[in-house]
């Protein structure tokens, strides 16, 4: 415990990550207060979730309220900023309402109420890097751009090298000295990162931005099924359908689970090293979504899964994603639970709630009807 913070703000703290990193600090000895909305689609009619230890102080409010940051940051010292709207769909300007301005109020209020916060850690996300990092075989080391429509009609999955128009790049680790974000998401995380690393740079307020890969472990809504392949195919594993796999299935993707983010969240709130940094948050290995696919297929004994592509492609998806947490690990952390480990401990959880499995599909239409999958399916 850094014994110049008693007490943590974890906003969002109802949540996800928001509730084990609030077990974190409670097993540290710190105090913990949470402020949260307990919006659908995670929270059911507004209630404070049970897996939430009795010990948090609870305030319910938005992040987007002045007040409710006031009445929430009362004799705190640290503050964890989790709170977000988080989708693909296209409703823009939420984004940067819950987001960004939920983010530049807490700048702003520290300021101008002179708060004694000495540190704040904000949740950023690996899509900030859009397509990332590759090497060309006759350019070098390029950063993708956003693959063109044609391509992905035709079913031409990977990223050109934006200097010569080559498709057979090589994917590389992504570092934190890089962004392209591409959509309505990522501009908003990064806008949020910016706001914590350089007004809190202007102001004197230490903070650090977190960049975490894709998160899994329990407690990971099921209700909110737009995206997440940990949700998705167990899910579908459970109610006896097969998942929808996009693209060709040869995606990389990192996944890092909850237990070492909230690890990562506490270390950034107490090593002075971290101040105005950012910090990838990953799992530090690969894996192709054909394979955590297979990893979930083992899991669930559901040996039947014809584990077939559908061809069919989200907008402004990535094609691979991979993060490289060298620097996060000079700090002394490294992520310990592999993805298997996640999926066996998620569908422990799932299997003890109460799901309605309509869900998947209500969304996966959804997301086609407003335009956000597109493509036409193999199979
Ligand atoms: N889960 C991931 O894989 C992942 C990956 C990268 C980044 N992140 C970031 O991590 C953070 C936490 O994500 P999570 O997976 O725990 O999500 P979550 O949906 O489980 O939790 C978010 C919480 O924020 C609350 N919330 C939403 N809007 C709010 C508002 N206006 N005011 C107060 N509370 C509000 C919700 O009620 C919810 O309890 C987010 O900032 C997200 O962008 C998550």
């Amino acid at each position: 415990m850094n014994t110049k913070l008693k007490r943590v703000l974890i906003t969002g703290g109802a949540g996800f990550i928001g509730s084990h990193t609030a077990d974190l600090l409670l097993s540290k000895g710190y105090q913990v207060r949470v402020l949260d909305n307990l919006s659908e689609p995670v929270h059911d009619n507004g209630q404070w979730p049970d897996y939430l230890d009795q010990r948090v102080e609870r305030v319910k409010g938005s992040v987007t309220e002045a007040n409710d940051w006031r009445e929430a940051l009362k004799g705190v010292d640290g503050v964890i900023h989790l709170a977000a709207y988080q989708d693909l769909l296209p409703n823009f300007s939420r984004f940067a309402e819950t987001n960004v301005k939920g983010t530049m109020l807490l700048y702003e209020l520290i300021v101008q109420d002179k708060l004694p916060v000495q540190k704040v850690v904000v949740a950023s996300s690996q899509f900030v890097y859009g397509q990332g990092k590759y090497e060309c075989p006759k350019d070098g080391v390029v950063f993708a751009k956003d693959r063109l429509e044609a391509d992905l009609e035709a079913k031409q999955w990977e990223p050109r090298c934006p200097i010569c128009g080559e498709q057979n790049l090589k994917p590389l680790t992504n570092s934190e000295d890089h962004q392209d974000p591409s959509n309505q998401y990522s501009i908003s995380k990064f806008t949020q990162e910016l706001t914590a690393l350089k007004i809190g740079k202007n102001y004197n307020i230490p903070s650090s931005a977190m960049r975490y890969s894709i998160v899994q472990g329990p407690r990971q809504s099921f209700k909110n099924a737009y995206s997440g392949v940990l949700r998705l195919f167990c899910l579908k594993a459970l109610s006896g359908d097969t998942p929808s796999i996009y693209e060709d299935g040869q995606q990389l993707r990192d996944y890092v689970h909850v237990d070492d983010v909230a690890a990562a969240n506490v270390l950034a709130l107490e090593d002075e090293r971290a101040n105005y940094e950012n910090y990838n948050v990953g799992g530090g290995k690969p894996y192709t979504v054909l394979e955590f696919a297979q990893i979930v297929a083992d899991v669930t004994g559901r040996k039947d899964w014809q584990l077939e592509p559908t061809g069919q492609y989200r907008v402004g998806d990535t094609r691979h994603s991979i993060s490289d947490i060298t620097k996060l690990k000079a700090l002394g952390w490294k992520p310990t639970k592999t993805p298997r480990e996640a999926v066996t401990e998620y569908v422990a959880w799932l299997k003890t709630q109460d799901v309605d499995f309509g869900i998947v599909k209500q969304s996966e239409e959804l997301m086609k009807k407003m335009g956000a999958l597109r493509g036409s399916k193999d199979n």
